[in-house]
């Protein structure tokens, strides 16, 4: 039986590839909600309603064993939701980042990065303040980090600036450690690196690994690997390319 991954557009294929590097011989399949994409904009209601659609979608029509919320957006508002409405292990990527902060961080001053949607749901404090009581978590809403990603905007004038104007208070808060709380942030990671100088950086893909592994899934599958999406838009496929390379991806129709 197939893992689901899931996320509201391209953001997830960070973790898929990641996954897909690590369980060579699992069978893995990506959802990428691109028709709907951004989430992170939209009210709790209506992300978990997007998330028990793609979820069931995946269950119903691909027989998953479990799901990977590959969205930042989506773990902190739909899990509970969507473990009741699908009964497999789901799994998020609060946690796993939260974990690494907490290793990484020594002055326990946290930022976390994060769609609005995310930074509102303080998913990311709850989660730190329960490993490290004591810390001191900083979050900055960067709602138009998604938009550049999605408009492959990764370099220049406007991606600078962006970063630049997005970053300036958190940058002043004595952070140590900062989490990428947007599986689409890690691809404007030397951007923010360089306007959060001398701060660790969380980019907790390999965290994620370490949570699927615990699953002890089967591993006798084929290593069967399937793109789908929502929507075909050129900038999915043109990222996809960047990302993983030339897996084939499908066009699917969640309410069929
Ligand atoms: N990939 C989502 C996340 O990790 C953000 C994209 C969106 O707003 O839908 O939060």
């Amino acid at each position: 039986m197939a893992i689901g991954v899931y996320d509201s557009g391209i953001g997830g294929l960070t973790v898929y590839k990641a996954a897909a590097a690590y369980f060579k011989n699992q069978d893995l399949i990506y959802l990428g909600d691109v028709a709907r994409v951004p989430y992170g904009n939209r009210s709790r209601e209506t992300i978990i309603r997007y998330s028990i659609e793609c979820g069931t979608f995946l269950k119903e029509k691909y027989n998953i064993s479990a799901l990977i919320v590959a969205c930042n957006t989506i773990s902190s508002h739909a899990l509970p939701a969507l473990s009741d409405a699908l009964h497999i292990p789901i799994l998020g990527v609060i946690k796993p980042g939260a974990r690494y902060a907490v290793d990484l961080t020594k002055n326990k001053k946290i930022g976390v990065l994060g769609t609005h949607a995310t930074v509102n749901s303080k998913a990311y404090i709850y989660a730190i303040k329960e490993l490290l009581p004591d810390a001191q978590v900083y979050q900055q809403a960067c709602p138009l980090f998604v938009p550049l990603v999605e408009e492959e905007i990764l370099s220049g004038k406007v991606a600078e600036t962006v970063v630049e104007e997005t970053l300036k208070n958190i940058a002043q808060t004595g952070i140590d450690t900062v989490i990428l709380g947007c599986t689409h942030y890690p691809v404007l990671k030397d951007l923010i690196a360089k306007y959060l100088p001398n701060v660790s950086i969380v980019d907790s893909t390999h965290y994620i690994i370490e949570d699927i592994k615990k699953l002890h899934l089967a591993e006798n599958e084929k290593g069967l690997r399937e793109l789908l999406v929502t929507d075909d838009t050129p900038a999915f496929l043109s990222l996809k390319s960047m990302l993983v390379g030339n897996v084939p991806v499908q066009v699917v129709d969640i309410n069929k």
